[in-house]
């Protein structure tokens, strides 16, 4: 076996991948990331499912491949640039909300809203606002982090952010937790 993925890339994966490139973003996830996100979101059919950093729609576009027709997925972001190459690609999609938006209010704005997926890739449900993410998981809910292993974007400090980050997960007694050493290093949780 080896990481080769082997299996078709979401219809629009190429053209964000391009227009991603064209427009500088840079924090894009890696595609076996995207892989698992799509792996796991088939196992929630009819599930509700958030994305905190939509970015310019990459892992977007991976998550919806994995949806089948009843689930919904919202996907936040605060910069209306990159949301606009996910609108371009994605927005067709009624399974899809697209959101620009602060992810601090976002959280306020949705308090008691409930999810069975939620792939955190921006501060607001990781770094900041953890609490707040775990607790609007049913019950089976996956909690999804990648960029766990030091990454060469990160800057000076985040790397003691990182390792608090995973301290505090594992100390929670609300999820199941599994830490993979692979690809941009993922932590998936599952809440009890
Ligand atoms: C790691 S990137 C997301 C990448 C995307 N999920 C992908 O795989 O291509 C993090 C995103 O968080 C967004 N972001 C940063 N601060 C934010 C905030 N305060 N509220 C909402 N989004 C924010 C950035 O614009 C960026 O697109």
């Amino acid at each position: 076996m080896t990481e080769e993925i082997n299996q078709n890339y979401p219809k629009s994966y190429q053209q964000i991948n391009a227009a991603t490139k064209a427009s500088g973003f840079d924090m894009a996830s890696d595609v076996l990331t995207c892989s698992l996100l799509k792996t796991l979101a088939a196992s929630k059919p009819s599930g509700k499912f958030l994305e905190l950093g939509t970015g310019t729609g990459l892992s977007t576009s991976w998550i919806l491949d994995g949806l089948d027709k009843d689930s919904t997925l919202i996907s936040i972001d605060n910069d209306a640039k990159f949301l606009a190459i996910a609108k371009d690609y994605l927005g067709h999609d009624d399974r899809l909300s697209l959101v620009n938006i602060d992810g601090a209010v976002w959280f306020e704005e949705n308090e008691g809203k409930k999810f069975d997926y939620i792939f955190a890739d921006t501060w607001h449900g990781k770094y900041l606002l953890l609490d707040e993410a775990i607790a609007m998981l049913n019950k089976g809910g996956l909690y999804i982090i990648d960029d766990m292993l030091p990454q060469q974007n990160w800057p000076d400090g985040h790397q003691e952010k990182a390792i608090k980050l995973i301290k505090d997960l594992e100390s929670r007694d609300d999820l199941h937790l599994t830490k993979q050493v692979w690809a941009t290093g993922i932590v998936i949780g599952v809440k009890k």
